[in-house]
């Protein structure tokens, strides 16, 4: 496939959002579920470092890109990612506000484990990474959506539409780091090792993040919190690995994977009406994102 055909379907809208968090929540913004809260919680203290890291990395292979609409759709993934990580800090600045200490040497960790990637590694060891990243981040948001109601079922409807929107983002330009890679360094090899070494490293970063939160909460050594998080990552990686398996077959390509129609009405909403970025949490067994408060229908007196 040539980048021309590769980069012609790909299709991004950078919207301008806004969440709001009311000052009762809590860290624990899903009540029910403590330790999903604070995983998540961990993910979003990684985005202000992890997103920017990605964008100078896209910003380093645009001069190689030599196709005008695979230049395009890196221009406009840099300014999705973008947003993406200015709402996260203004979420992470809410945790801080509710007096989580240890954000402050988690955030040193991540400024220094990104600053070293950046300054010590190739633009192919670091395209290779991003490319291994996004294809991780579209597996992540389709397991969010199908797993929707259990994980954010009753949740602050800010952060579940924080996340979600987040992800619907994911998988709208889940093919611009694929084509970019392919376009510059592409490689079988090369590909699946950006692979392994972006999820171990994510993984091992955001579970250190986690403990670290989950012990400020007196809950890391509480044996009925442990067994649930256990419970809750065996969940996860169940409807995750078959996901992240078939990255490694030669000839994947995210166009394979199809948008979950939850997704796709998302989008759909959002265009009508931006109600998108009010999920009501109550109802997220519903087949199509419901907003919060609907307005009432044009013409109603
Ligand atoms: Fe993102
Ligand atoms: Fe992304």
């Amino acid at each position: 496939m040539t980048a021309t055909t590769a980069a012609a379907d790909n299709r991004m809208t950078v919207r301008q959002v806004e969440f709001a968090y009311p000052a009762t929540m809590r860290g624990h913004w899903n009540p029910g579920k403590p330790e999903f809260s604070h995983i998540v919680n961990a993910g979003s203290l990684a985005m202000p470092y992890l997103e920017p890291y990605l964008i100078k990395t896209m910003r380093a292979a645009r001069p190689l890109v030599r196709d005008a609409t695979l230049q395009a759709d890196l221009d406009s993934y840099i300014r999705q990612e973008a947003t993406h990580y200015k709402q996260h800090r203004v979420f992470n600045d809410e945790l801080k506000a509710r007096g989580y200490r240890a954000i402050e040497a988690i955030e040193a960790r991540l400024a220094r484990e990104y600053g070293e990637l950046e300054s010590t590694r190739s633009l192919e060891f670091n395209l290779a990474y991003a490319e291994g990243f996004e294809s991780m981040a579209l597996a992540v948001g389709e397991m969010l959506i199908e797993d929707r109601e259990y994980l954010f079922g009753n949740s602050e409807s800010g952060v579940a539409s924080l996340v979600l929107w987040h992800f619907v983002e994911e998988i709208e330009h889940k093919n611009v780091a694929f084509d970019v890679f392919e376009h510059v360094h592409g490689n079988y090899f090369r590909r699946v090792h950006g692979l392994l070494y972006a999820i171990t490293h994510i993984f091992l970063l955001t579970r250190g993040n986690y403990q670290a939160l989950l012990k400020e909460d007196g809950l890391w050594r509480n044996w009925r919190s442990r067994v649930t998080l256990l419970l809750l990552i065996g969940r996860i990686f169940r409807k995750l690995t078959p996901k992240l398996l078939r990255i490694l077959v030669p000839g994947y390509n995210p166009r394979q994977v199809g948008d979950p129609p939850w997704a796709s009405l998302w989008v759909k909403l959002f265009a009508r009406d931006r109600s998108a970025l009010r999920l009501d949490t109550r109802r997220l067994d519903a087949a199509e994102p419901i907003p919060l408060a609907a307005p009432p229908p044009a013409g109603t007196p």
